[in-house]
């Protein structure tokens, strides 16, 4: 008998594939952002002569593509420098100095164990391999206004001043944050000496917009199933609701979804409209603080990386949370998020331990963040 996941007789194809238009896929081009990028490489060509980079703040509402240019500049950093390594922190996910320090400490070759572990003790050996690097690491601070209080981010980033200042250690840092006053509320030798240069990211006009769906469409849609118009219609309605990109493309995937399952040939203007009032209506906070302790720890996993396994998330909670769940509890936890429309789950394998999962999130990140910040 067929498989009941072959394809059926007849059926169209949407997607040529559509990991193109996933949230953690970092694209080949960025469109609209040279400038951004130019700046960046600025800061950062010192490197490739064995020179001190500039530290840099990344600024701008959600979606206007700063991390995925920080990304971008500093993979192709390090694919034309062996004299430069870059380690990638999000301040949500990780959100204390001690966590931080610990995964820069590890990131530069020296394992710490997770418990146990004095933050003093910890710095002290950062600054001891950081000394004898042979390297120079870029560390990407991003959203670095989400950690556990403003105190919190201005101890870390004196911590990380004091080496560079004392012991000559060479690195850079890229700090990522939506607000902009986030420095202004630093002490001020840290602000002078650790933000050397500010570069601000606008929101996408509906024109830049289109360009970077259509891109994204080019290598995710089969030739001729989407149209000028539709991709015109997401353009200017993610424009509309700030000139995020992130709600733009995931508006192209719901939309390539729904068309495959009504096999239908062509993701028209209907599809987009009805994936974006999806996005627009969930009405986040009431289904955020009706979850439970265990449920949010898991979304708040969820939320911290574009996409993950669910098998990574579930080894996550059980190292974070002081109250274990089976795996039973968490994919019955996992059925009810995916139900509530706050996380995408879809089913990628089946291997010995159970079925996989991919995992991200639905609706608009910073939607979810804003509901979850006394969870740690
Ligand atoms: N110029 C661009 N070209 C192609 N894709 C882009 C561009 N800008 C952003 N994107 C895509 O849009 C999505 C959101 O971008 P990104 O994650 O960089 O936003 P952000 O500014 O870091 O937002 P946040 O403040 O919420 O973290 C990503 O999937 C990214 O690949
Ligand atoms: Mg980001």
């Amino acid at each position: 008998m067929k498989n009941i996941f072959s394809k059926t007789k007849g059926q169209t194809l949407i997607f040529k594939s559509e990991q193109y238009l996933y949230p953690e896929h970092v694209p080949a081009r960025l469109p609209h952002r040279d400038e951004e990028i130019d700046s960046l490489v600025f800061c950062f060509n010192p490197v490739t002569k064995g020179g001190k980079p500039q530290n840099v703040f990344l600024y701008g509402p959600t979606g206007t593509g700063k991390t995925a240019t920080a990304r971008y500049v500093l993979n192709e950093l390090e694919e034309y420098s062996d004299r430069a390594r870059s380690i990638h922190i999000n301040c949500f996910e990780q959100n204390t100095r001690h966590s931080i320090l610990a995964s820069i400490t590890n990131f530069l070759g020296s394992p710490i164990p997770r418990r146990g572990t004095g933050t003093d003790e910890i710095y002290d050996s950062m600054r001891f391999v950081l000394k004898k690097s042979r390297f120079t690491p870029i560390i990407v601070l991003d959203e670095i206004d989400q950690m556990q209080g403003s105190n919190e981010a201005s101890k870390l980033l004196y911590d990380l001043l004091r080496i560079s200042e004392q012991e000559k250690a060479r690195f850079g840092i890229i700090l990522v944050s939506n607000d902009f006053s986030f420095t202004s509320r630093l002490d001020g030798r840290v602000k002078s000496s650790l933000m050397e240069e500010n570069i601000e990211f606008n929101p996408y006009s509906p024109e830049q917009l289109k360009d970077i769906l259509g891109e994204r469409a080019e290598y995710a849609f089969v030739d001729g199933v989407i149209g000028k118009e539709a991709i015109a219609v997401a353009a200017a309605h993610a424009a509309k609701k700030g000139g995020d990109a992130r709600v733009a493309i995931d508006a192209l995937l719901k939309a390539g979804r729904a068309a495959e399952r009504d096999n239908s040939g062509e993701v028209t203007v209907e599809y987009l409209r009805s994936a974006f009032k999806s996005i627009d209506s969930a009405p986040v906070q009431k289904i955020v603080e009706s979850l439970n302790e265990e449920e949010k720890i898991i979304l708040k996993i969820i939320v911290s990386k574009d996409s993950q396994k669910s098998g990574e998330v579930y080894k996550k909670y059980s190292q974070l949370s002081k109250k274990p769940l089976s795996e039973r509890s968490f994919r019955s936890m996992i059925g009810k998020l995916s139900d509530s429309d706050l996380i995408n789950a879809p089913l990628i394998g089946e291997g010995m331990r159970g079925k996989t999962r991919q995992l991200s999130i639905a609706v608009p990140k910073k939607e979810i963040e804003k509901h979850l910040t006394n969870i740690n």
